[in-house]
């Protein structure tokens, strides 16, 4: 009777201990080293050199932020299908394998919303961005990595569902293609940040059917084209921010800006002159930088003057080089004037100013190379 009231009590404990050690497994299943609370797994700043095993197949926010993982094989997240937020900033990540986040027709990570892959060292954009499925994505960091162009379609696969936050900043981008942005319907909501690059030619945003903020700052864009913004006219809240400071912009051609642009910087360039007829047109702009421009102060710019005395309201200075003011650099006996207070019958002739064309910049040098091949052909002739 004893022996199987004891054989009973152990059996109960036995199942008990059981239980127990099972439910422990299941909520406190957490990879070695790394913090579990909730459904978030933080494994940032352990020297980790690939993913930790076990991650929790609940987990929600994943942090890998501060390792040395070099780099995001087949299946890495793909059945992590609770995860919002994977940040991998501060890796050494050269590759990120295509089904890294996915397999297709199989797992969607729907819910994921925020990928952060700053500070690796990619040289080009993932491919799981064109191929994958990802519909949720709102938020994609790229910046500090070493990208150097990017290619047609990058971000067709997550650029549809509006993304809010696309940062390709501070990287080495040369060449942006012409259909990088393209996608069935695709929509920034947000920020496009291509700042600190090195971009030459304005990259095509028209494939786009709205971005709020575009940022091309510190790049060396020498003209900004006709439509350079998206959908023109046909997005009304599209497009109000635009930053184009610091880069070598010579030309900006009539209709460039959305009619609705709030904020416009184009402080710190080459401008000499202005389509100012393009400046009465943004009617809603509030805050517009032309400091530190060696603007040509003849008889062409006095469309610009105009409207630049008359909109003082609208204008903000950003003091990046220590010239805050908008002066003439030419013609010389009117270089330093303030435009804001000239009298605008001293502007000069026309001849008195260079030419702000790319293109004539471009010829001049071209003529520049022929009258010299033709000089040497003249000496050697004699
Ligand atoms: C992870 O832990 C670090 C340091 O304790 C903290 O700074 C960071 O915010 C945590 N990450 C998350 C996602 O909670
Ligand atoms: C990455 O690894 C290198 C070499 O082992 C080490 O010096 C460095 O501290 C590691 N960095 C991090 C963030 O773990
Ligand atoms: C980064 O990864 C590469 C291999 O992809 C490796 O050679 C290098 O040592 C790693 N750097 C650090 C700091 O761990
Ligand atoms: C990604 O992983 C799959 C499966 O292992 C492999 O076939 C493919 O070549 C990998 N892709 C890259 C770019 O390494
Ligand atoms: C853009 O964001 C606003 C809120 O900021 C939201 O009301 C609107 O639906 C969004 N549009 C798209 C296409 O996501
Ligand atoms: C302009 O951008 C370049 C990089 O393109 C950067 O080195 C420089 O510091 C920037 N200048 C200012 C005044 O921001
Ligand atoms: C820009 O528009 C103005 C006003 O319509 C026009 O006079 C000027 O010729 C246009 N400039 C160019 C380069 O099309
Ligand atoms: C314009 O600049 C002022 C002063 O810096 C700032 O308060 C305001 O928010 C800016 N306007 C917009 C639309 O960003
Ligand atoms: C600018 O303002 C002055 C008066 O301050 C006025 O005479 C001139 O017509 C205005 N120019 C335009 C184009 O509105
Ligand atoms: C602009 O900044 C420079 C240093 O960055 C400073 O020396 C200069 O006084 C500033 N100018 C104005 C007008 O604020
Ligand atoms: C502008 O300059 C002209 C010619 O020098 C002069 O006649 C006129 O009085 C000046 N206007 C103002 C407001 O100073």
């Amino acid at each position: 009777m004893a022996a199987v009231t004891s054989f009973g009590k152990t059996t109960v404990l036995t199942a008990i201990f059981l239980i127990w050690t099972s439910t422990l497994a299941v909520v406190e299943a957490c990879p070695t080293q790394c913090a579990c609370a909730d459904t978030t797994v933080n494994c940032t700043n352990l020297q980790l050199f690939s993913l930790p095993a076990n991650i929790p197949a609940d987990t929600t926010v994943l942090d890998l932020s501060y390792n040395n993982i070099s780099s995001l094989l087949p299946d890495a997240f793909s059945t992590l299908l609770s995860l919002t937020t994977v940040d991998l900033q501060h890796n050494n990540i050269s590759a990120v394998n295509e089904t890294a986040f996915y397999r297709a027709n199989v797992f969607t990570l729907s819910s994921l919303h925020t990928i952060d892959l700053s500070y690796n060292v990619l040289t080009s954009v993932p491919a799981v961005l064109q191929d994958g499925s990802l519909p949720g994505l709102l938020n994609l960091n790229l910046q500090h990595n070493r990208i150097t162009s990017i290619s047609a379609n990058a971000f067709f696969a997550v650029i549809n569902n509006g993304l809010l936050s696309l940062d390709l900043s501070n990287n080495m981008i040369e060449e942006v293609h012409l259909e990088a942005f393209r996608g069935t319907a695709p929509v920034i909501n947000g920020t496009l940040d291509l700042s600190f690059n090195k971009i030459k030619t304005f990259p095509v945003l028209s494939t786009l059917n709205s971005v709020i903020t575009v940022n091309l700052e510190g790049n060396q864009i020498t003209e900004v084209p006709e439509h350079a913004l998206p959908n023109y006219e046909a997005f009304p809240f599209s497009v109000s921010h635009v930053y184009l400071q610091n880069n070598s912009i010579r030309l900006v051609h009539n209709n460039s800006f959305h009619p609705d642009t709030k904020v416009l910087y184009l402080h710190n360039n080459e401008l000499r002159d202005f389509p100012g007829f393009e400046l009465w047109r943004l009617t809603q702009l509030e805050n517009l930088t032309l400091n530190d421009n060696p603007w040509g102060c003849c008889n062409d710019l006095l469309e610009f003057v105009l409207y630049v005395q008359n909109n003082t309201h609208r204008l903000a200075f950003v003091n990046d080089t220590g010239f805050a003011d908008v002066e003439c650099m030419d013609p010389l006996d009117l270089r330093g004037t303030d435009i804001l207070s000239m009298n605008t019958s001293h502007l000069a002739e026309d001849d008195f100013c260079p030419v702000a064309t790319a293109v004539a910049f471009r010829c001049d040098l071209l003529m520049t190379v022929v009258c010299l091949i033709l000089a040497i052909l003249k000496i050697t002739e004699k």
